[in-house]
């Protein structure tokens, strides 16, 4: 028999205890924060229809050519594990028709997601994301409150050192003859580009305003830019959005070449960096994705929306920002006779909300007393042969280190007016 042990896939983490507290108070602040801005909540499956990505998010994107997880099942349908939130949540805003119950729909995502890239610091293959749709308005407002509602949970999180990086990429009209223009502007540097952008040349030029190549990058320079080709309409919502963030005093940098790596996206165009994380250091990414529900079916319904990815926003996250989920009481017992007392006041204790914890490794006081101290706990009710027989209990007090007696039949109570 091969007993080698397993260990996990390369770039998946397990969430140890001490982990998924802070992952706890994280989400706590996500739903909290999304609740006052009026967003529900909304599931979706592990895995979908392939062609929904393909479909939605675009077939040359480097998610949907290089990082999907995608299988054919035994019945031979074509499925793969999401690699992001943005089309099944669409599919499921056409599928059950929430446009006609409402319209506007605010729905926001904690989720975990998969893309088979490169794992590196704050990047893994399952990673999580929280993220938030808004489906009906094509009106500036909703971007402005979007872009709010990010920056009010990071700041919420304690977050420092956020750059909110902001473009507008208009519509397709203007697209359109920007394209004609960067594929003009390109065409003398083409065999100085690289093999991804020369493929990119004629499927997408728009994506090579990506590049992470320096002679790329200055290539780049002198380009054309995309704020010159925004129809009126464009140009009007785009300061529109402006206005508002004005309004709102959040701080922004116009980023004219922030095109960002998927299909979908229409007018504006917004990422979130820390200056916490290392190389990758976008917290968040998000936009305008008018055309949307059209291509997977739907009616045409404007949208906008983001995804923060959750690993690195507890990376950028300092440790005094999260709730600490501590065992208030410790039951000391001492010896098998005062096992059954010691349960039964566990279970009555716990019935009044009051965290409790007592030692089921029948150990000495000593430590019993070392644990409960590692536990950090406020209190401890010591139980021996003595304070059976005469039913009065000690309760230490760790934080003055005074002692206390009570009588058993009034311990509940007494535990209870106390505060933690
Ligand atoms: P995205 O830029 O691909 O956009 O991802 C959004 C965020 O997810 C990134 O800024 C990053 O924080 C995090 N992220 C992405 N890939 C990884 C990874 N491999 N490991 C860890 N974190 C990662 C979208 O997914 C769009 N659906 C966002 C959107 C929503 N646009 C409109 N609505």
């Amino acid at each position: 028999m091969n007993n080698e042990s397993i260990r996990s896939i390369k770039g998946t983490q397990d969430i140890l205890p001490e982990e998924s507290m802070k992952w706890q108070s994280l989400e706590d602040q996500i739903r909290k924060i999304s609740s006052y801005y009026g967003y529900k909540e909304i599931r979706t499956p592990a895995f979908e229809n392939t062609k929904l990505f393909s479909r939605g998010v675009g077939e040359e994107t480097d998610i949907v050519s290089k990082e999907m997880y995608s299988w054919t099942d035994q019945g031979g349908e074509n499925l793969t594990l999401k690699p992001e939130l943005t089309a099944p949540v669409t599919r499921a805003y056409i599928q059950h028709n929430l446009g006609r119950i409402r319209p506007i729909n605010k729905l926001y995502y904690i989720d975990a997601l998969f893309r088979r890239e490169r794992p590196q610091k704050g990047r893994y293959r399952q990673f999580h994301q929280f993220g938030v749709e808004a489906f009906g308005s094509e009106h500036p407002e909703i971007d402005a409150e979007v872009i709010a509602l990010a920056i009010s949970v990071f700041e919420s999180l304690g977050l420092e050192g956020l750059k909110l990086n902001l473009n507008s990429i208009g519509s397709g009209e203007c697209r359109e003859n920007y394209r004609t223009a960067l594929q003009d502007y390109l065409k003398p540097y083409f065999n100085d580009l690289t093999e991804t952008s020369q493929k990119r040349f004629n499927d997408n030029p728009l994506r090579i305003l990506d590049t992470k190549a320096a002679n790329e990058i200055e290539i780049l320079e002198d380009a054309p830019k995309i704020s010159n080709y925004l129809t009126n309409d464009d140009q009007t919502h785009f300061d529109e959005v402006i206005e508002y963030l004005d309004i709102l005093e959040i701080e922004y940098e116009l980023m004219p070449k922030l095109v960002r790596g998927l299909d979908y996206y229409s007018r504006t165009t917004f990422e979130i960096t820390s200056l916490d994380l290392g190389a990758q250091n976008a917290i968040c990414g998000g936009g305008r994705y008018d055309g949307l529900t059209e291509i997977l079916g739907g009616k045409p319904t404007p949208g906008i929306g983001f995804a923060a990815g959750m690993e690195r926003i507890l990376l950028a996250m300092k440790d005094d920002q999260f709730n600490k989920d501590e065992v208030k009481i410790y039951i000391v017992g001492l010896g098998d006779n005062t096992l059954k007392t010691v349960i039964k006041l566990a279970e009555d204790l716990r019935e009044q909300n009051l965290s409790t914890e007592f030692d089921v490794l029948r150990r000495s006081l000593k430590a019993q007393l070392r644990e409960a101290n590692k536990m950090n706990v406020k209190y401890a009710i010591i139980i021996g042969d003595e304070e059976l027989e005469s039913n009065q209990l000690e309760v230490k007090n760790f934080s003055t280190g005074n002692q206390q007696k009570i009588e058993l039949s009034k311990i509940v109570d007494h535990m209870n007016s106390l505060s933690f």
